[in-house]
């Protein structure tokens, strides 16, 4: 069950295994969404609301509650612990003290934290309720969640999952007006990412305007970087749902160091940070290996330094450590590492076996 276009706003339709999932970008899009969601005949709602923007928002909140009346709102705390089985039990419990049904529909308000806990329930609860997502952080509209949901069990980021996407996708870029500059910087490293692996112009096109977006917010034009960014997340994933393919893996690009650095860090590095050094960490052994240019590995250094991104560690780290859980993630197999790299600017690809000596070399040089 999806919703009708707003008016002036950028539209992207994704195809997937039986579903249509419907992404809106643009501006000024809460009325509108509650105003469909009152056309459709579910059994009720549950709305999930991140604790912060419950906060900012609180008459947007209040707005919600009166007109949709749902049966319950679970604020979440945006802390990666809770994107453990834990909170996910508490919340299943609301949702039966609720009877809430399989008619109903989860309404998520937040970043990719509240979107990950509640898409996961959505996923398996009564096998699979419909959600409406609409992602508050430049992290979670630019990578917004098609077809892949996740939490994660002790030190192992994103260890269980399920194949699931929001019905309804609605990126307000007017959110983002209330982010710190540390989130919007964490943000555009998976809309960097996006670029790098599949898009020259688009590169291009961040490469020119990213130093403007970062000295004047205000006057910068998200909605477009967001819709270009998901236009290529939601075409690769249409092509392979079930990332079956190599095409699919380009998404994990810097994910595999990215996963490890972040659980290892008991999660006090962040996601976008961490995305950020698996990119640089992986974009210099594809150049160590002669696969990409000087040229192309100094492009996606410009973009990642422009969008205040780190380039080492916070703090030291042990190589054998990280080698040993990189062995383990879910794209190597045969306790070998393997890594998405890219190739040139626009094309990536999957590399297995790749060098130990190199890898501890490369997370040597990354020490701070
Ligand atoms: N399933 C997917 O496809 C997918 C994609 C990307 C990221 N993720 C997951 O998302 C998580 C990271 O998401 P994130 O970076 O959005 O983090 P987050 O959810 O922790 O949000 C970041 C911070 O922004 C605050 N916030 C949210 N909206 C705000 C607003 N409009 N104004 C001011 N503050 C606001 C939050 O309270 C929080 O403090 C990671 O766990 C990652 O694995 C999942």
């Amino acid at each position: 069950m999806f919703l009708k276009s707003p008016k002036n706003n950028k539209r992207i339709s994704v195809s997937l295994p039986n579903k249509r999932q419907e992404i809106f970008v643009g501006k000024d899009l809460s009325n509108w969404i509650i105003g469909e969601l009152l056309t459709k005949e579910y059994s009720g709602f549950i709305i999930f609301c991140d604790t912060n923007f419950a906060k900012i928002y609180k008459d947007l909140l209040i707005e919600f509650k009166e007109k949709l009346k749902p049966v319950d709102i679970i604020l979440v705390e945006p802390s990666e612990d809770n994107k453990r089985f834990n909170f996910l039990n508490s919340s299943l419990e609301r949702c039966t003290e609720a009877n809430f049904n399989r008619k109903g529909c989860f309404v998520v308000l937040g970043g990719g934290i509240v979107g990950d806990i509640a898409g996961f329930l959505a996923s398996v609860y009564m096998r699979g309720v419909d959600m409406v997502f609409v992602p508050t952080t430049l992290m979670a509209q630019g990578d917004t969640i098609i077809n892949k949901v996740a939490i994660s069990h002790k030190l192992l980021k994103n260890i269980i999952g399920s194949f699931y996407s929001p019905c309804t996708t609605v990126c307000d870029t007017n959110f983002l007006q209330s982010l710190s500059d540390e989130e919007i910087s964490l943000g555009l490293s998976e809309i960097i990412k996006h670029a790098l692996i599949h898009s020259k112009s688009f590169t291009n096109h961040l490469l020119k305007t990213l130093p403007f977006a970062m000295s004047d917010r205000n006057a910068y034009n998200w909605d477009e970087i967001v819709y270009k960014s998901l236009k290529i997340k939601g075409e690769l994933v249409e092509k392979d749902p079930y990332d079956e393919l190599e095409i699919h893996k380009g998404l994990s690009y810097g994910h595999t160091f990215a996963n490890v650095i972040e659980g290892l860090s008991q999660f006090n590095l962040r996601h976008g940070e961490a995305v950020a050094l698996g990119m640089r960490m992986s974009g210099h052994i594809s150049h160590e290996m002669g696969i990409l240019s000087k040229a192309d590995f100094e492009i996606q250094e410009m973009l990642l330094d422009a969008a205040r991104l780190p380039s080492k560690f916070p703090h030291s780290v042990d190589p054998d450590h990280i080698i040993n859980y990189l062995k383990r993630d879910k794209i190597s197999t045969n306790g070998e590492i393997s890594l998405v790299i890219l190739e040139k600017i626009g094309k990536h690809k999957v590399i297995r076996g790749v060098s130990e000596e190199l890898v501890r070399a490369t997370l040597i040089k990354f020490q701070p």
